[in-house]
């Protein structure tokens, strides 16, 4: 029933440090990705070329990018939010990018200042630009069980525009409950609804610890096919256009609980944790996993 192997999307350098509130240097961003590579994940979003008005925290994306060795076998993901930032992308040096969109109308408007379809229109015209360079293409569906503003998010807004994402060319869609209302319930019915139209092995969850329900959320997700699972280094995170969303899901909590089930992930969590320490540390904060808390009191 439950996948052998889980691939995990690490996050956090991107989605948890686009969310800090003071400088993290690019020296300690580029170190943070290495330790997170050598703890053994083979996918590492690295950064975003957005707006640096929008993101401040994420302006030396072309430094991050570029200041990073590449290891082999190992893929970099950035955000690009249109075909400036593409362009900036390929300039400095990226192999897979990542365009995201909203299912909710007003984070849509408060995150990329543009309504879905808007959005849509515009990431076509980046998909189309990364296929003639054969770079690879994540898509981010946010907003899929609620929004900040609307509150409850239907199942079929967040299918349509996954399939028209997938329909674009994106070869993995990750499904986003940026601001972590989901249950198992909420969860189930908006997978049924995507995978009528994306087929199973092409979707990604991502969930926010918010509520508490990031791992009942991951662990119904696999039960229903899904082997890819997006989290964060010692939670680090949230968003900035969704106030009070707090951390992405651990990745220390999402590994220990995959190895407990039995499922490979490459990962090796004491490297994993040694990543948490390093970040944690350099950002004043205490260890934001449940597991390395625990592991660390032992
Ligand atoms: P806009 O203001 O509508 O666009 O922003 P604009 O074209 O008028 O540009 C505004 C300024 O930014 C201009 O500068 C542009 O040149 C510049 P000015 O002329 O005023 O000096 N600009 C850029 N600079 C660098 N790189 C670029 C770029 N584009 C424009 N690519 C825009 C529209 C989309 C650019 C803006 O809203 C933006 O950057 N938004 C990104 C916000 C963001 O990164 N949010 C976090 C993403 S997290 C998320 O979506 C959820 C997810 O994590 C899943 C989950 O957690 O649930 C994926
Ligand atoms: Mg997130």
């Amino acid at each position: 029933e439950l996948p052998r192997f889980v691939k995990i999307v690490e996050v956090g350098p991107r989605d948890g440090l686009q969310n800090e509130k003071g400088n993290v240097p690019t020296s300690v961003k580029i170190q943070l990705i290495h330790k997170l590579v050598g703890a053994g994940l083979s996918v590492v979003e690295a950064t975003s070329f957005v707006s640096p008005k929008w993101v401040p925290q994420l302006a030396d994306a072309k430094e991050v990018l570029k200041g990073i060795q590449q290891e082999p076998g190992v893929r970099y993901p950035v955000l690009t939010p249109n075909l400036r930032g593409f362009e900036a992308a390929i300039a400095a040096g990226a192999k897979e990018i990542a365009v995201f969109a909203s299912a909710s109308e007003s984070f849509s408007k408060s995150n990329i200042n543009c309504t879905i379809e808007e959005s849509l229109v515009r990431y076509r015209g980046v998909t189309a630009a990364a296929k003639k360079h054969g770079l690879t293409i994540r898509g981010y569906v946010s907003c899929v069980i609620g929004c900040p503003v609307e509150g409850t998010i239907n199942p079929p807004k967040v299918a349509y525009v996954a399939k028209e994402l997938y329909n674009m060319g994106c070869s993995e869609i990750s499904l986003g409950d940026t601001t972590g209302v989901g249950t198992p319930g909420s969860v189930v019915a908006m997978l049924q609804a995507v995978m009528a139209f994306v087929p199973v092995d092409k979707i990604a969850v991502h969930f926010h610890d918010t509520y508490g329900q990031a791992l009942a959320n991951i662990l119904v997700s696999l039960q229903m096919g899904i082997n890819v699972v997006d989290s964060s280094v010692s939670g680090l995170g949230g968003c900035p256009y969704a106030k009070g969303a707090t951390g992405n899901v651990a990745t220390e909590d999402v590994v220990y609980m995959l190895h407990g089930l039995g499922i490979e992930t490459n990962v090796d969590l004491n490297k994993l944790m040694e990543a948490g320490d390093y970040i944690s540390k350099e950002l004043g904060r205490p260890l934001g996993s449940k597991t390395a808390t625990a592991l660390r009191k032992l």
